[in-house]
Protein backbone atom coordinates (compact mmCIF):
# COMPACT_ATOMS: atom_id res chain seq x y z
CA UNK A 1 0.00 0.00 0.00
CA UNK A 2 3.40 2.52 0.74
CA UNK A 3 4.24 1.98 -2.57
CA UNK A 4 0.79 2.35 -4.22
CA UNK A 5 0.42 5.63 -2.53
CA UNK A 6 3.99 6.75 -3.39
CA UNK A 7 3.07 6.62 -7.31
CA UNK A 8 -0.17 7.75 -7.04
CA UNK A 9 1.03 10.81 -4.99
CA UNK A 10 3.66 11.29 -8.13
CA UNK A 11 1.32 10.92 -10.87
CA UNK A 12 -1.90 13.45 -9.01
CA UNK A 13 1.34 16.18 -8.34
CA UNK A 14 2.83 15.40 -12.30
CA UNK A 15 -1.14 16.54 -13.61
CA UNK A 16 -2.03 18.72 -10.99
CA UNK A 17 -4.54 16.76 -9.13
CA UNK A 18 -3.11 16.84 -5.57
CA UNK A 19 -6.33 17.16 -3.82
CA UNK A 20 -7.22 13.91 -4.80
CA UNK A 21 -5.69 12.30 -1.42
CA UNK A 22 -7.09 15.28 0.34
CA UNK A 23 -9.25 13.13 2.44
CA UNK A 24 -7.39 10.34 2.01
CA UNK A 25 -6.22 9.44 6.08
CA UNK A 26 -9.77 9.98 7.33
CA UNK A 27 -10.78 6.86 4.80
CA UNK A 28 -11.63 2.96 5.86
CA UNK A 29 -8.47 0.55 4.40
CA UNK A 30 -11.03 -0.07 1.74
CA UNK A 31 -11.89 3.23 0.39
CA UNK A 32 -8.14 3.92 0.63
CA UNK A 33 -7.00 1.05 -1.83
CA UNK A 34 -9.82 1.98 -3.86
CA UNK A 35 -9.28 5.56 -4.40
CA UNK A 36 -5.52 4.37 -5.01
CA UNK A 37 -6.28 1.80 -7.41
CA UNK A 38 -8.66 4.59 -9.25
CA UNK A 39 -5.86 6.83 -9.08
CA UNK A 40 -3.34 4.05 -10.58
CA UNK A 41 -5.37 3.55 -13.46
CA UNK A 42 -7.09 6.10 -14.17
CA UNK A 43 -5.50 8.14 -17.80
CA UNK A 44 -5.02 11.49 -16.69
CA UNK A 45 -3.92 12.53 -20.69
CA UNK A 46 -7.78 11.42 -21.62
CA UNK A 47 -8.50 13.52 -18.56
CA UNK A 48 -6.92 16.37 -20.07
CA UNK A 49 -8.37 16.23 -23.55
CA UNK A 50 -11.70 16.34 -21.94
CA UNK A 51 -10.97 19.09 -19.94
CA UNK A 52 -10.00 21.00 -23.45
CA UNK A 53 -12.78 19.64 -25.06
CA UNK A 54 -15.28 21.36 -22.92
CA UNK A 55 -13.25 25.07 -24.30
CA UNK A 56 -14.69 24.02 -27.63
CA UNK A 57 -18.59 24.26 -28.94
CA UNK A 58 -19.38 21.47 -31.35
CA UNK A 59 -19.30 23.11 -34.59
CA UNK A 60 -21.03 21.67 -37.85
CA UNK A 61 -20.04 24.37 -40.45
CA UNK A 62 -17.03 22.00 -41.82
CA UNK A 63 -20.03 19.01 -41.73
CA UNK A 64 -22.16 17.88 -44.45
CA UNK A 65 -25.30 17.74 -43.27
CA UNK A 66 -28.44 16.10 -45.21
CA UNK A 67 -31.83 14.54 -44.20
CA UNK A 68 -31.46 10.69 -44.18
CA UNK A 69 -33.92 8.21 -46.09
CA UNK A 70 -36.71 7.12 -44.67
CA UNK A 71 -39.21 4.24 -45.18
CA UNK A 72 -42.64 4.90 -43.22
CA UNK A 73 -44.33 2.04 -42.10
CA UNK A 74 -47.63 3.00 -42.64
CA UNK A 75 -46.81 3.10 -46.16
CA UNK A 76 -45.29 -0.15 -46.81
CA UNK A 77 -47.35 -2.36 -49.55
CA UNK A 78 -49.25 -5.43 -48.16
CA UNK A 79 -46.35 -7.07 -50.09
CA UNK A 80 -43.45 -5.59 -49.20
CA UNK A 81 -45.25 -5.81 -45.10
CA UNK A 82 -45.52 -9.54 -45.44
CA UNK A 83 -41.82 -9.78 -46.95
CA UNK A 84 -40.20 -7.99 -43.78
CA UNK A 85 -41.99 -9.96 -41.63
CA UNK A 86 -41.06 -13.14 -42.99
CA UNK A 87 -37.19 -12.03 -42.48
CA UNK A 88 -37.39 -10.79 -39.36
CA UNK A 89 -39.76 -13.61 -37.95
CA UNK A 90 -37.24 -16.43 -39.39
CA UNK A 91 -34.88 -14.35 -36.83
CA UNK A 92 -35.92 -14.08 -34.28
CA UNK A 93 -37.88 -17.67 -34.03
CA UNK A 94 -34.00 -19.12 -34.71
CA UNK A 95 -33.04 -17.66 -31.94
CA UNK A 96 -31.02 -15.07 -33.59
CA UNK A 97 -31.96 -11.76 -32.09
CA UNK A 98 -31.36 -10.38 -28.84
CA UNK A 99 -32.19 -7.59 -26.82
CA UNK A 100 -30.39 -4.85 -24.74
CA UNK A 101 -31.92 -2.01 -22.47
CA UNK A 102 -29.84 0.56 -21.70
CA UNK A 103 -31.18 0.91 -17.77
CA UNK A 104 -27.95 2.92 -16.53
CA UNK A 105 -29.56 6.08 -15.33
CA UNK A 106 -31.53 6.64 -12.18
CA UNK A 107 -34.66 8.61 -11.90
CA UNK A 108 -33.83 11.71 -10.92
CA UNK A 109 -35.76 13.80 -13.06
CA UNK A 110 -38.86 12.31 -12.51
CA UNK A 111 -38.76 12.48 -8.60
CA UNK A 112 -37.87 9.12 -8.24
CA UNK A 113 -35.17 7.67 -6.16
CA UNK A 114 -34.04 4.54 -7.55
CA UNK A 115 -33.25 2.94 -11.26
CA UNK A 116 -35.77 4.68 -13.49
CA UNK A 117 -37.11 1.02 -14.45
CA UNK A 118 -38.16 0.64 -10.83
CA UNK A 119 -40.96 3.25 -11.52
CA UNK A 120 -44.46 2.38 -11.35
CA UNK A 121 -46.30 4.20 -13.68
CA UNK A 122 -49.25 4.28 -11.92
CA UNK A 123 -51.44 2.41 -14.27
CA UNK A 124 -54.18 -0.07 -12.50
CA UNK A 125 -52.03 -2.70 -12.14
CA UNK A 126 -48.98 -0.93 -10.59
CA UNK A 127 -46.55 -2.18 -12.93
CA UNK A 128 -42.97 -0.84 -13.14
CA UNK A 129 -41.41 0.50 -16.34
CA UNK A 130 -39.46 -2.93 -16.12
CA UNK A 131 -42.32 -5.23 -16.17
CA UNK A 132 -43.53 -3.03 -18.70
CA UNK A 133 -40.90 -3.89 -21.08
CA UNK A 134 -41.00 -7.20 -20.14
CA UNK A 135 -44.25 -7.72 -21.15
CA UNK A 136 -43.46 -7.32 -24.52
CA UNK A 137 -40.73 -10.03 -24.09
CA UNK A 138 -43.16 -12.29 -22.92
CA UNK A 139 -45.61 -11.94 -25.86
CA UNK A 140 -42.99 -12.32 -27.87
CA UNK A 141 -41.84 -15.68 -25.99
CA UNK A 142 -45.02 -16.76 -26.41
CA UNK A 143 -46.01 -15.85 -30.05
CA UNK A 144 -42.30 -17.55 -32.13
CA UNK A 145 -41.56 -20.31 -29.24
CA UNK A 146 -38.40 -18.87 -28.46
CA UNK A 147 -36.53 -17.25 -24.95
CA UNK A 148 -34.87 -14.43 -26.34
CA UNK A 149 -31.98 -13.14 -24.16
CA UNK A 150 -32.41 -9.68 -22.30
CA UNK A 151 -29.27 -8.17 -21.60
CA UNK A 152 -30.09 -4.81 -19.51
CA UNK A 153 -27.00 -2.00 -19.35
CA UNK A 154 -27.07 -1.17 -15.51
CA UNK A 155 -24.46 1.34 -13.69
CA UNK A 156 -22.12 1.23 -11.00
CA UNK A 157 -24.45 3.30 -9.36
CA UNK A 158 -27.99 1.44 -9.81
CA UNK A 159 -26.98 -2.06 -10.58
CA UNK A 160 -27.54 -4.07 -7.23
CA UNK A 161 -30.73 -2.10 -6.78
CA UNK A 162 -31.88 -3.39 -10.59
CA UNK A 163 -31.14 -6.93 -9.98
CA UNK A 164 -32.63 -6.84 -6.39
CA UNK A 165 -35.80 -5.74 -7.79
CA UNK A 166 -35.79 -8.22 -10.64
CA UNK A 167 -35.15 -11.10 -8.14
CA UNK A 168 -38.00 -9.76 -5.44
CA UNK A 169 -40.48 -9.96 -8.65
CA UNK A 170 -39.22 -13.01 -9.76
CA UNK A 171 -38.28 -11.99 -13.33
CA UNK A 172 -41.67 -10.93 -13.92
CA UNK A 173 -42.43 -14.43 -15.31
CA UNK A 174 -39.74 -14.08 -17.84
CA UNK A 175 -37.15 -17.29 -17.86
CA UNK A 176 -34.18 -15.81 -15.69
CA UNK A 177 -31.41 -17.66 -17.30
CA UNK A 178 -32.24 -15.71 -20.29
CA UNK A 179 -31.51 -12.20 -18.27
CA UNK A 180 -28.40 -10.94 -18.42
CA UNK A 181 -27.33 -7.39 -16.32
CA UNK A 182 -23.64 -5.71 -17.09
CA UNK A 183 -22.58 -2.31 -16.10
CA UNK A 184 -21.62 0.38 -17.64
CA UNK A 185 -18.48 2.04 -17.29
CA UNK A 186 -18.10 6.04 -16.09
CA UNK A 187 -16.16 9.08 -16.12
CA UNK A 188 -14.66 11.75 -13.23
CA UNK A 189 -16.12 14.86 -13.16
CA UNK A 190 -14.39 18.11 -13.57
CA UNK A 191 -14.76 21.50 -12.06
CA UNK A 192 -14.40 24.59 -14.69
CA UNK A 193 -10.74 24.89 -13.64
CA UNK A 194 -10.29 21.15 -15.25
CA UNK A 195 -10.19 19.66 -11.38
CA UNK A 196 -10.95 16.13 -10.42
CA UNK A 197 -14.10 16.61 -8.26
CA UNK A 198 -14.02 14.58 -4.74
CA UNK A 199 -17.25 13.34 -3.54
CA UNK A 200 -18.82 14.10 0.09
CA UNK A 201 -16.55 11.17 1.36
CA UNK A 202 -13.34 12.08 0.00
CA UNK A 203 -13.53 9.58 -3.21
CA UNK A 204 -13.11 10.40 -6.83
CA UNK A 205 -16.63 11.73 -8.12
CA UNK A 206 -17.37 9.19 -11.12
CA UNK A 207 -20.33 9.86 -13.25
CA UNK A 208 -21.95 7.00 -15.88
CA UNK A 209 -20.31 7.98 -19.18
CA UNK A 210 -23.40 7.66 -21.10
CA UNK A 211 -25.21 4.95 -23.35
CA UNK A 212 -22.46 4.96 -26.28
CA UNK A 213 -20.25 3.48 -23.59
CA UNK A 214 -22.66 0.48 -23.79
CA UNK A 215 -20.14 -0.69 -26.99
CA UNK A 216 -16.94 -0.75 -24.69
CA UNK A 217 -19.40 -2.27 -21.91
CA UNK A 218 -20.14 -5.41 -24.04
CA UNK A 219 -17.03 -5.55 -25.38
CA UNK A 220 -15.55 -5.43 -21.96
CA UNK A 221 -18.34 -7.85 -20.04
CA UNK A 222 -17.94 -10.14 -22.74
CA UNK A 223 -21.84 -9.77 -23.63
CA UNK A 224 -20.76 -9.55 -27.41
CA UNK A 225 -18.92 -12.45 -27.16
CA UNK A 226 -21.70 -14.30 -24.99
CA UNK A 227 -23.81 -12.94 -27.95
CA UNK A 228 -21.75 -14.53 -30.18
CA UNK A 229 -21.88 -18.02 -28.74
CA UNK A 230 -25.40 -18.23 -28.73
CA UNK A 231 -25.50 -17.30 -32.61
CA UNK A 232 -26.85 -13.90 -32.34
CA UNK A 233 -26.69 -12.13 -35.27
CA UNK A 234 -29.30 -8.96 -34.79
CA UNK A 235 -29.62 -6.56 -31.49
CA UNK A 236 -31.72 -4.64 -30.71
CA UNK A 237 -30.70 -1.99 -28.03
CA UNK A 238 -33.55 0.62 -26.38
CA UNK A 239 -33.82 2.91 -24.14
CA UNK A 240 -35.39 2.34 -20.77
CA UNK A 241 -37.81 4.95 -20.13
CA UNK A 242 -40.11 4.40 -23.56
CA UNK A 243 -43.41 2.31 -22.54
CA UNK A 244 -44.58 2.00 -25.73
CA UNK A 245 -40.93 0.05 -27.22
CA UNK A 246 -41.00 -2.29 -29.36
CA UNK A 247 -37.79 -4.47 -28.52
CA UNK A 248 -39.00 -7.46 -31.16
CA UNK A 249 -40.35 -6.23 -34.24
CA UNK A 250 -39.90 -8.07 -36.99
CA UNK A 251 -40.61 -5.08 -39.69
CA UNK A 252 -37.94 -3.49 -38.73
CA UNK A 253 -35.39 -6.84 -38.70
CA UNK A 254 -36.49 -7.58 -41.76
CA UNK A 255 -36.01 -4.00 -43.68
CA UNK A 256 -32.81 -3.80 -42.28
CA UNK A 257 -31.86 -7.32 -43.94
CA UNK A 258 -33.51 -6.71 -46.87
CA UNK A 259 -32.20 -3.33 -47.35
CA UNK A 260 -28.85 -4.94 -47.04
CA UNK A 261 -27.77 -2.63 -43.90
CA UNK A 262 -25.92 -3.30 -40.80
CA UNK A 263 -27.95 -0.73 -38.55
CA UNK A 264 -31.58 0.29 -38.33
CA UNK A 265 -33.31 3.26 -36.12
CA UNK A 266 -36.80 3.67 -35.43
CA UNK A 267 -38.15 7.49 -36.04
CA UNK A 268 -41.12 9.22 -35.85
CA UNK A 269 -42.16 12.72 -37.04
CA UNK A 270 -40.90 15.54 -35.21
CA UNK A 271 -43.52 17.49 -33.52
CA UNK A 272 -41.62 20.92 -33.60
CA UNK A 273 -38.18 22.25 -34.23
CA UNK A 274 -37.88 22.63 -30.48
CA UNK A 275 -39.16 18.67 -29.25
CA UNK A 276 -35.72 17.59 -27.21
CA UNK A 277 -35.27 14.94 -29.74
CA UNK A 278 -32.21 14.11 -32.16
CA UNK A 279 -32.97 13.83 -35.48
CA UNK A 280 -31.26 11.22 -37.91
CA UNK A 281 -29.05 12.92 -40.65
CA UNK A 282 -26.73 12.32 -43.05
CA UNK A 283 -23.22 13.52 -41.84
CA UNK A 284 -20.38 13.70 -45.27
CA UNK A 285 -22.35 11.35 -46.41
CA UNK A 286 -22.67 8.80 -43.36
CA UNK A 287 -25.92 7.99 -41.00
CA UNK A 288 -25.82 10.55 -38.08
CA UNK A 289 -28.13 12.26 -35.36
CA UNK A 290 -27.98 15.75 -34.69
CA UNK A 291 -28.95 15.94 -31.11
CA UNK A 292 -31.08 18.68 -29.65
CA UNK A 293 -28.87 20.09 -27.39
CA UNK A 294 -26.36 20.39 -30.35
CA UNK A 295 -28.51 22.01 -33.10
CA UNK A 296 -29.05 25.37 -34.18
CA UNK A 297 -32.19 27.03 -34.40
CA UNK A 298 -31.81 27.50 -38.30
CA UNK A 299 -31.54 23.61 -38.78
CA UNK A 300 -34.22 23.43 -36.51
CA UNK A 301 -36.70 25.10 -38.46
CA UNK A 302 -35.10 24.46 -42.22
CA UNK A 303 -38.30 23.19 -43.84
CA UNK A 304 -38.46 20.92 -47.03
CA UNK A 305 -40.50 21.19 -50.08
CA UNK A 306 -43.51 20.28 -48.43
CA UNK A 307 -42.99 22.62 -45.84
CA UNK A 308 -41.92 19.98 -43.32
CA UNK A 309 -39.41 19.66 -41.07
CA UNK A 310 -36.13 18.98 -43.49
CA UNK A 311 -34.98 17.27 -40.12
CA UNK A 312 -37.46 15.95 -38.73
CA UNK A 313 -36.66 12.04 -38.16
CA UNK A 314 -36.40 11.97 -34.48
CA UNK A 315 -34.47 9.61 -32.96
CA UNK A 316 -36.14 7.54 -30.24
CA UNK A 317 -33.34 5.66 -29.35
CA UNK A 318 -35.23 2.30 -31.01
CA UNK A 319 -31.72 0.83 -32.80
CA UNK A 320 -30.90 -2.34 -33.87
CA UNK A 321 -27.66 -3.35 -34.93
CA UNK A 322 -25.69 -6.22 -36.44
CA UNK A 323 -23.41 -8.38 -34.32
CA UNK A 324 -20.26 -7.95 -36.67
CA UNK A 325 -21.29 -3.96 -36.66
CA UNK A 326 -21.32 -3.86 -32.79
CA UNK A 327 -17.89 -5.53 -32.64
CA UNK A 328 -16.43 -2.93 -35.07
CA UNK A 329 -17.70 -0.16 -32.98
CA UNK A 330 -16.48 -1.35 -29.19
CA UNK A 331 -13.08 -1.88 -30.38
CA UNK A 332 -13.25 2.05 -31.84
CA UNK A 333 -13.21 5.03 -29.34
CA UNK A 334 -16.94 7.61 -29.32
CA UNK A 335 -15.82 10.89 -28.56
CA UNK A 336 -17.39 12.54 -25.81
CA UNK A 337 -20.08 14.77 -25.50
CA UNK A 338 -19.66 17.86 -23.16
CA UNK A 339 -22.88 18.80 -20.07
CA UNK A 340 -22.68 20.76 -17.45
CA UNK A 341 -24.09 19.80 -14.30
CA UNK A 342 -25.05 20.65 -10.89
CA UNK A 343 -22.92 18.29 -8.39
CA UNK A 344 -22.10 18.44 -4.72
CA UNK A 345 -18.89 18.34 -4.49
CA UNK A 346 -16.27 18.49 -1.10
CA UNK A 347 -14.27 21.95 -1.79
CA UNK A 348 -10.07 22.22 -1.12
CA UNK A 349 -11.08 22.85 2.60
CA UNK A 350 -13.05 20.03 3.31
CA UNK A 351 -16.38 21.30 3.43
CA UNK A 352 -19.42 19.76 1.20
CA UNK A 353 -20.70 21.93 -1.38
CA UNK A 354 -24.32 21.53 -2.52
CA UNK A 355 -24.31 23.93 -5.63
CA UNK A 356 -27.00 25.82 -7.08
CA UNK A 357 -26.01 26.41 -10.35
CA UNK A 358 -24.18 24.13 -12.64
CA UNK A 359 -20.68 23.74 -11.35
CA UNK A 360 -19.38 20.41 -13.00
CA UNK A 361 -18.41 18.93 -16.55
CA UNK A 362 -20.06 15.87 -17.49
CA UNK A 363 -18.71 13.48 -20.16
CA UNK A 364 -20.86 11.22 -21.90
CA UNK A 365 -20.65 9.46 -25.40
CA UNK A 366 -23.88 9.30 -27.38
CA UNK A 367 -25.36 5.42 -28.83
CA UNK A 368 -25.74 7.40 -32.00
CA UNK A 369 -22.61 8.45 -32.91
CA UNK A 370 -21.83 4.77 -33.72
CA UNK A 371 -24.14 5.25 -36.64
CA UNK A 372 -21.24 7.05 -38.61
CA UNK A 373 -19.08 3.67 -38.78
CA UNK A 374 -21.85 1.87 -41.29
CA UNK A 375 -21.96 3.39 -44.39
CA UNK A 376 -25.93 3.32 -44.72
CA UNK A 377 -28.71 2.94 -41.88
CA UNK A 378 -32.01 1.43 -42.49
CA UNK A 379 -34.70 4.22 -40.70
CA UNK A 380 -38.71 2.76 -40.32
CA UNK A 381 -40.90 5.93 -39.25
CA UNK A 382 -43.08 4.68 -37.25
CA UNK A 383 -46.65 6.55 -35.41
CA UNK A 384 -45.82 8.34 -32.38
CA UNK A 385 -49.06 6.56 -30.59
CA UNK A 386 -48.20 3.18 -31.09
CA UNK A 387 -44.23 3.31 -30.16
CA UNK A 388 -42.87 6.48 -28.38
CA UNK A 389 -44.49 7.22 -24.84
CA UNK A 390 -41.29 8.32 -22.89
CA UNK A 391 -40.63 9.04 -19.26
CA UNK A 392 -38.34 11.82 -18.69
CA UNK A 393 -39.59 14.57 -16.39
CA UNK A 394 -41.94 14.65 -13.08
CA UNK A 395 -44.58 16.71 -14.98
CA UNK A 396 -45.76 18.11 -18.00
CA UNK A 397 -43.95 17.21 -21.54
CA UNK A 398 -42.83 13.23 -21.40
CA UNK A 399 -44.08 12.95 -17.96
CA UNK A 400 -45.41 9.64 -16.48
CA UNK A 401 -48.56 11.16 -17.00
CA UNK A 402 -48.46 11.37 -20.24
CA UNK A 403 -46.49 8.12 -20.86
CA UNK A 404 -49.41 6.83 -18.97
CA UNK A 405 -52.42 7.73 -20.91
CA UNK A 406 -50.53 7.21 -24.51
CA UNK A 407 -50.26 3.52 -22.55
CA UNK A 408 -53.54 3.13 -21.61
CA UNK A 409 -54.85 4.35 -25.20
CA UNK A 410 -52.74 2.25 -27.19
CA UNK A 411 -53.62 -1.19 -24.87
CA UNK A 412 -56.90 -0.16 -24.60
CA UNK A 413 -56.62 0.27 -20.52
CA UNK A 414 -60.02 2.79 -18.55
C1 LIG B 1 -32.41 10.80 -25.59
C2 LIG B 1 -31.60 10.92 -26.87
C3 LIG B 1 -32.31 11.68 -27.95
C4 LIG B 1 -33.63 11.00 -28.19
C5 LIG B 1 -34.43 10.94 -26.88
C6 LIG B 1 -35.67 10.11 -27.10
C7 LIG B 1 -29.39 10.95 -25.96
C8 LIG B 1 -28.15 11.69 -25.73
N1 LIG B 1 -30.36 11.58 -26.55
O1 LIG B 1 -32.45 12.04 -24.93
O2 LIG B 1 -31.57 11.69 -29.17
O3 LIG B 1 -34.34 11.69 -29.18
O4 LIG B 1 -33.68 10.28 -25.87
O5 LIG B 1 -36.29 9.85 -25.91
O6 LIG B 1 -29.52 9.82 -25.67
N2 LIG B 1 -28.73 5.93 -20.29
C9 LIG B 1 -27.87 4.99 -19.77
N3 LIG B 1 -26.66 5.41 -19.37
C10 LIG B 1 -26.23 6.71 -19.45
C11 LIG B 1 -27.12 7.65 -19.98
C12 LIG B 1 -28.37 7.23 -20.40
O7 LIG B 1 -28.21 3.81 -19.68
O8 LIG B 1 -25.09 6.99 -19.07
C13 LIG B 1 -30.06 5.50 -20.76
C14 LIG B 1 -31.17 5.98 -19.87
O9 LIG B 1 -31.43 5.07 -18.81
C15 LIG B 1 -32.33 6.05 -20.85
C16 LIG B 1 -31.65 6.46 -22.17
O10 LIG B 1 -30.31 6.06 -22.04
O11 LIG B 1 -32.89 4.79 -21.06
C17 LIG B 1 -31.85 7.91 -22.55
O12 LIG B 1 -31.08 8.73 -21.75
P1 LIG B 1 -31.41 10.25 -21.43
O13 LIG B 1 -30.19 10.82 -20.83
O14 LIG B 1 -32.66 10.31 -20.64
O15 LIG B 1 -31.61 10.89 -22.87
P2 LIG B 1 -32.48 12.15 -23.32
O16 LIG B 1 -31.75 13.41 -22.96
O17 LIG B 1 -33.86 12.07 -22.88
Amino acid sequence: MEEKLLIAKEIISKYGQKHLLQKYNELSKNDKNKLLDEILTMNFNQIEELYKSTKTKPNFENDRLEPIKHITKSELSKEQLEEYTNLGENVIKQGKLAVVTMAGGQGTRLGHAGPKGTYDLGLPSHKSIFEILCDHLKLAREKYNVDIPWYLMTSDENNEETVKFFENNNYFGYPKSAVYFFKQGKLPMLDTKGKILLDEKGMIKQAADGHGGIFEAMRKNAIIYNMKEKGIEWVFIGGVDNVLVKMVDPILTGLVIKEQNLVAGKSIVKACPEEKVGVFCKRNNRPSVIEYTEISKELSEALDENSELLYGESHILCNQFNISLLEKISENKLPYHVAFKKAKYLDENGNIVEPTQPNAYKFEAFIFDAFSLAENMSILRVKREEEFAPVKNATGVDSAETARELYKAYHHIN
